[in-house]
Parts: C-alpha cells; sequence; structure tokens
C-alpha cells in the first residue's frame, strides 16, 4: 500500500483500526522510514501494544521496534498548544489550574479537537518524520474532527491564526501529502456504515480516501477436499455418536455461512466503491496476544496488494 507521508485511520469502533494502524506503522519502520503515531482516540491503546507507559505525553517517545508514539489527547496537548503561544510558563500553568478554563477546554466542542489537529501540522512541518499516522476515534467523531480544518480556516478568515489553521487543510487537501484509511468489518452492518461514511467524507470533506482495509476476513479454512473428508467423518460417526456428528456438521455449515457473508461484504465494497483501493486482512484465529496479532497482520499487509481500485 503506497501511504503518503500523513495518513488518518478510521472506521466503526472495534473494527481493528487501532491495531491495523499499529501494523502499518510498524511496516514503515522496519522499512526504514522514520515513523510517529499519533494517538487522537479516547481509548488509547498504542501504549499497550508498544509496551509503554500509560501516561504518555505530547512528545514523541521511541518503542523498541523504532516506531514513536505520541499522545495528542487530553491535557498535556492543550499545555504543548498553549506554550507556542503564551511565552510564560507561570501565565499557561495557571490556566491550566484553573478549573473554569480546563473545563472550558474539555467540554467546549472542538477545541481539543482543533488543539490536537494543531499538534499534528507541528509535527508535519517538523521535518523529523517520514511517515506519521493517526489514530483517529471512531467514524461519527472521526468526520467531525477531519472537517474542522477546512471550516476553522474559513471562519477565521485572515492573520496568523487563520494561516496556522490553513495549513493542516492545506496538508489534507494534497493527494500526494496525505489520505485517509477507513477499516471495515466485511459483515453487514459495519459495510453499510463504511458506505455511509465514504460518501460524506467525499462530499464534504477535501482529502483523499486511500484505502479501505476490510479486517478481520473469515476465510473457509478448509478445501474442498477436506470438508468432503470431514463430511466422511460425520456420516461415520452418525450412529455411535450423533451429537459429535451434528456438531461437525454445524461447524461445516457455519464456516460455510461466515465465509459466503464476508464474500458478500466486500462484493458490495468493490461494487459501491470501485475506485478505492480494498486492501483485505484475515481474521486470526491464533494469537499469543494483542501485540502478536499486530505481528501477523503486518505480516499479511506485506504480502498483500490492493484488490482492484486505482493503485
Ligand atoms: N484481524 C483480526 N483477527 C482477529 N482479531 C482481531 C483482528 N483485528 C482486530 N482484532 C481484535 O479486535 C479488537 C478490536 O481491535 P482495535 O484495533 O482495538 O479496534 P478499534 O481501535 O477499532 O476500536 C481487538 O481486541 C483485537 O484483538
Ligand atoms: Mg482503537
Amino acid at each position: 500500500m503506497h501511504l503518503p507521508p500523513l495518513t488518518f485511520v478510521t472506521g466503526k469502533g472495534g473494527t481493528g483500526k487501532s491495531i491495523i494502524t499499529a501494523a502499518l506503522a510498524l511496516n514503515a519502520a522496519r522499512s526504514g522510514q522514520r515513523t510517529l503515531v499519533c494517538e487522537l482516540d479516547d481509548h488509547p491503546t498504542m501504549t499497550r501494544l508498544f509496551g509503554l507507559p500509560d501516561d504518555l505525553g505530547v512528545e514523541p517517545t521511541a518503542t523498541r521496534d523504532g516506531v514513536h508514539v505520541a499522545n495528542f489527547r487530553g491535557m498535556p496537548v492543550m499545555q504543548a498548544f498553549l506554550r507556542t503561544f503564551v511565552p510564560s510558563r507561570r501565565v499557561t500553568d495557571l490556566l491550566l489550574r484553573n478549573r473554569v478554563a480546563t473545563t472550558f477546554f474539555e467540554s467546549a466542542p472542538g477545541v481539543m479537537d482543533a488543539v490536537a489537529l494543531d499538534r499534528v501540522a507541528d509535527i508535519l512541518s517538523d521535518g523529523r518524520w517520514d511517515r506519521v499516522f493517526v489514530d483517529l476515534p471512531a467514524t461519527g467523531h472521526a468526520l467531525t474532527l477531519l472537517r474542522l480544518p477546512a471550516s476553522m480556516a474559513e471562519m477565521i478568515g485572515v492573520g496568523d491564526l487563520a494561516a496556522r489553521v490553513r495549513r493542516l487543510a492545506d496538508i489534507m487537501a494534497d493527494p500526494a501529502r496525505a489520505a485517509l484509511v477507513v477499516v471495515t468489518l466485511p459483515e453487514e452492518m459495519p459495510v453499510t456504515e463504511t458506505l455511509e461514511f465514504c460518501s460524506t467524507i467525499r462530499r464534504e470533506v477535501d482529502i483523499r480516501l486511500g484505502a479501505v482495509v476490510v479486517n478481520a476476513l473469515r476465510r473457509l479454512p478448509l478445501d474442498a477436499d477436506e470438508r468432503s473428508r470431514i463430511d466422511r467423518i460425520a456420516r461415520a460417526t452418525e450412529e455411535a455418536q450423533p451429537q459429535a456428528s451434528a456438531r461437525i456438521r454445524l461447524a461445516l455449515r457455519l464456516g460455510n455461512f461466515w465465509h459466503d457473508e464476508d464474500q458478500r461484504g466486500l462484493i458490495r465494497l468493490e461494487e459501491e466503491l470501485p475506485s478505492t483501493d480494498r486492501i483485505t486482512v484475515p481474521f486470526v484465529y491464533h494469537k499469543e496476544s494483542e501485540r502478536d496479532l499486530v505481528e501477523q497482520i503486518a505480516a499479511s499487509l506485506r504480502q498483500r496488494e490492493p484488490e482492484g481500485g486505482a493503485a
């Protein structure tokens, strides 16, 4: 998958956004790219996946794998933001200790999002990174976030702050510099939501849809020969062990059903997003840990060329 310097990753909650982001970042770092993952989701997982402490700050922290991770959520990112505008540390500290101010920062819509995105723009301009991955919140919140730079630039108009905001909108709109990756499961509901999300993005946000990652694809674990052998076992045990035989048949049927459902999901994505790359990632049945899962998915992404689309 050819990704630009800035990749945003989103998807319906629980579809594997964070695992996929981590796997993409791992592959980038291993191919020699200076790689940073920015955690913007409210459910941070990068720290766990990369063995870092949970109270990670805004400064990029190195992991053993060469990937760097930074947390762009909460008060630390607000603190970093204020420090770029307010030279006096005493004043920013006072502000951040003030309950009214912090309540405003945390509850006013878009304030923390705008601040987090401003940090992303800072990170991109400092020249230290070849690849930056942003683990966004789930689709609903991600849409609000992705709309923000362009709408703020429009709202603020001219001046230093407007220029500051506009730099990220400009990067996002440049297909050579930024892309959005949407992660989905191949099941009916997530596919429907993914198609709706992608069409809203196309209408409302100036960003290239880089790829749809179809995660946890359930492949038929047996070929035709193996299936008929199992079928023979089911028949042979029918009399002596009717329950066991019925379970064997049920397992076979479920395997077929899931496989067919996933194939239908893939076909819908192909038909309705014909010009977008689709990257399939298999369901991983055996994993030692979440970290092992990331390794297995990273290996599968390295082999897998996009299926169809405009690669
Ligand atoms: N390809 C896969 N095979 C098996 N399990 C997976 C796969 N991808 C993700 N998972 C599991 O799904 C769960 C959710 O993944 P996560 O990346 O945390 O989702 P999200 O960030 O979208 O909320 C994790 O517990 C992970 O173990
Ligand atoms: Mg996540």
